[in-house]
């Protein structure tokens, strides 16, 4: 293993320990609403995750000089929205998965119709954190972010991109059709996460570079996720694998086969790379990070 990679490894699990607290510090406290829902909500939380979206945002702010206070409230709205999609994505109605980041899926745990309200507590909490006017002062660039939020995960992003993915179970699709399915549905968050700290920043040059960045990391990550579904340990995964096979899930790695999906993801990362070295000293955690993507093994 290379010095790079157990680098990375401690970043991501020093901001986790780090985050979860502000994740948990932004969920609701009012001492009227069901109890059933918090415990639900906490639970979804706790169970951890990569918290790779975040991370990436961080970086991101760093590299343009926001404070941490004004980025850690996007990056909890951005973790939420995620949060949300991997709780209805594994109801029976989707995927029908029980195992999630190593425990119970929520509905599992808990119950469909309570996941499914858990979901949607999740994507109104995420507005709600982002258009307080502690994200920003001005609310035209508060006005920005949500409006690139609701885009990323509503029709036009990642619903849009579920859907797809749903209908493309048991029937063949071409590689361009492929390519469109996960830039919607997993490409559109990271998307997200790359420009928000342009918006922040108010720098609309860097909006276009950090986009063009998100584009290529999008899609080789569930690359990766979909190689990991092949090859993947369920332990080390936290979630069952050999489903995308199963449920006759058409994917790149299905069509391209694995050797030809895992060049085209390790090409996708070094395009990426090249697009934000520029940036320098200051990108060296953001490059560890897309290397990571394709190199993990959860
Ligand atoms: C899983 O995302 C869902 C996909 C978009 C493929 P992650 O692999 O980032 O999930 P967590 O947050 O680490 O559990
Ligand atoms: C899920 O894709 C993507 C979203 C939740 C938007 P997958 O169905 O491949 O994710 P996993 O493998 O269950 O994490
Ligand atoms: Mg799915
Ligand atoms: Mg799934
Ligand atoms: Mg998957």
């Amino acid at each position: 293993m290379n010095n790079d990679f157990i680098n990375i490894e401690k970043l991501i699990s020093v901001f986790s320990t780090d985050f979860e607290k502000t994740l948990i510090s932004f969920l609701p406290k009012a001492l009227f609403f069901s109890d059933k829902l918090d415990k639900a909500m906490y639970y979804v939380v706790k169970v951890g995750g990569k918290r790779l979206r975040p991370l990436i945002l961080s970086e991101i702010s760093s590299i343009l000089g926001i404070k941490k206070e004004n980025s850690d409230r996007v990056a909890a709205g951005i973790e939420f929205i995620h949060c949300y999609s991997l709780v209805h994505d594994d109801l029976p109605a989707m995927d029908d998965d029980d195992l999630r980041r190593g425990h119970p899926t929520c509905h599992i745990k808990f119950d469909e119709a309570t996941a499914i309200l858990v979901g949607d507590a999740f994507q109104s909490l995420a507005f709600e954190i982002i258009s307080h006017e502690k994200t920003h002062e001005n609310s035209e660039v508060r006005c920005n972010l949500i409006n690139e939020l609701a885009k990323s995960s509503g029709a036009e992003g990642m619903v849009g991109g579920q859907m797809l993915d749903l209908e493309a179970e048991k029937k063949t699709l071409t590689l361009e059709k492929i390519f469109q399915l996960q830039r919607l549905k997993t490409g559109e968050l990271f998307r997200f996460s790359c420009i928000a700290p342009c918006i922040l920043a108010e720098k609309y040059e860097e909006l276009q570079v950090f986009e063009n960045f998100s584009s290529k990391l999008g899609l080789a990550f569930q690359i990766k996720d979909d190689l990991l579904d092949v090859e993947g340990n369920i332990l080390e995964v936290g979630k069952k694998t050999g489903k995308d096979h199963k449920q006759g899930k058409e994917t790149l790695v299905s069509l391209l086969g694995i050797e030809n999906a895992k060049k085209k993801s390790k090409d996708l990362i070094e395009e990426s790379i090249k697009i934000i070295e520029p940036f320098g000293e200051k990108a060296k955690n953001l490059i560890d990070l897309a290397n990571f993507i394709i190199s993990r093994n959860k």
